[in-house]
């Protein structure tokens, strides 16, 4: 790669604004440049016209076939923000026009797909960042240290639990939303693979757990308002005898930033990792903050490009435990259907009885729904 490096974006609408508004911002400051954007629904006009109105930005090619703008512009980096089950048929088309990837979180979905992206990924001598944003953050980055320095004595377990809130449309929006398969591939979006990935790969980067870790996973999945799959779930995923559980939902009465509390035998430590609020105590009873900030993650992997002694803060191979989780829920299917006395209703939106607090005491108990001590919770069935 020879010079600014041009990007090209696949996915226009939901995040793939998100990653445009990134794209701009790098190329306003030549950073980048934009190399084209391709998605079946034509952009938004607001969006079309930022475009425009970059330097060159009248001959930036925004076509409707992904495959077609690859092989005409060949990028240097395409960035993939599209429906999870076409991450690896998308990621291929990049790679063989010899662009860099920046992919979307979840990677893929199935560990198969994950093992045959790596390998094609290393084959091709490209890289491949993954959107887990978090894991750019100087916040996060911190946790993982006095982690891994012993500041919290052994790690007991880590438990993370999360309450948000999700319209009825959110599970409409699109033909894969909720969905563990379509046309007979793999999907598997749902509360634990989709909104709340970041809460596993946080959780797994706070723990310290290597790429090649071995990892049992057991799930407690039940759906709401989704048509498939999970929308409140627990998982245990045990590496090494370290619990590590993760309970969320996305029907929740009220939301409110997600927590990942590490259980030390000396100390505890509290990461809100959406807001990068880190609190807690050492073993010597020291009170603990973090330093603010993060690295965006287009930024790091265009840094890496120019100087591959910059590491890239969350390469493919980084994604290799949390595809263990995924996986698991792959395999566990269709999630149960909520039994009725749990849920209630609020403005016309499901919300699971007592969620809240249930995804709390799984995250303090290091167990799942099932398992909780009394008072029993509904969610259990
Ligand atoms: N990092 C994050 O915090 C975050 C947040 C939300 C979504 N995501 C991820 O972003 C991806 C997209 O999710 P979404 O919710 O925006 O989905 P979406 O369905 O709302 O939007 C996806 C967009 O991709 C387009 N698209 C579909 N097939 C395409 C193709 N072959 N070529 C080009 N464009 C294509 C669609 O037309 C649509 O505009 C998913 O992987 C999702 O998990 C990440």
């Amino acid at each position: 790669m020879d010079g600014t490096p041009r990007v090209a974006l696949l996915g226009l609408h939901g995040f793939g604004r998100v990653h445009l508004d990134g794209l701009l911002r790098l190329a306003a400051t030549g950073a980048v440049r934009v190399a084209g954007l391709a998605d079946p629904r034509p952009p938004a006009p607001d969006a079309l016209e930022r475009v425009r109105a970059l330097p060159g930005g009248a001959d930036v090619p925004v076509l409707a076939d992904a495959a077609t703008l690859l092989e005409q512009v060949r990028p240097d980096v395409t960035i993939v923000s599209t429906p999870i089950h076409t991450h690896l048929p998308l990621a291929r088309l990049a790679l063989g026009v010899g662009s860099h990837l920046f992919l979307e979180k979840p990677p893929t979905a199935s560990m198969e797909q994950f093992r045959d992206l790596s390998a094609e990924v290393t084959a091709a001598g490209r890289v491949c960042q993954v959107g887990f944003q978090s894991l750019g953050s100087h916040t996060l980055a911190h946790a993982a240290r006095l982690v891994a320095d012993g500041a919290v004595g052994r790690v007991r377990g880590v438990g993370v639990h999360g309450a948000w809130v999700r319209e009825r449309s959110y599970f409409t929006r699109a033909a894969w939303a909720g969905r563990m398969e379509l046309d007979g591939l793999p999907v598997t979006d749902g509360a634990l693979t989709n909104p709340f990935a970041h809460a596993t790969a946080s959780a797994l980067r706070v723990a310290g757990v290597p790429d090649d870790a071995d990892i049992t996973v057991e799930l407690e999945r039940y759906r709401v308002a989704s048509p498939e799959s999970d929308d409140t779930a627990a998982a245990r995923l045990t590496v090494a005898g370290t619990p590590i559980v993760v309970a969320v939902t996305l029907c929740a009465a009220e939301q409110r930033p997600p927590l990942i509390v590490v259980h030390g035998e000396q100390g505890r430590l509290e990461l809100e990792y959406t807001t990068d609020t880190l609190t807690g105590r050492t073993a010597d009873g020291t009170p603990v903050t973090g330093p603010p900030g993060r690295t965006v993650l287009l930024d790091n992997l265009v840094a890496h490009l120019a100087d591959p002694t910059v590491p890239l803060l969350a390469p493919l191979a980084s994604c290799a435990p949390f595809m263990h989780l995924l996986e698991a829920v792959r395999r566990d299917g269709p999630a149960r259907p909520m039994p009725p006395g749990a849920v209630t209703e609020i403005d016309g939106r499901p919300v699971v009885v007592d969620a809240d607090e249930t995804m709390r005491r799984c995250a303090e108990e290091l167990a799942l729904f099932s398992e909780l001590p009394a008072p029993r919770p509904v969610v259990r069935g």
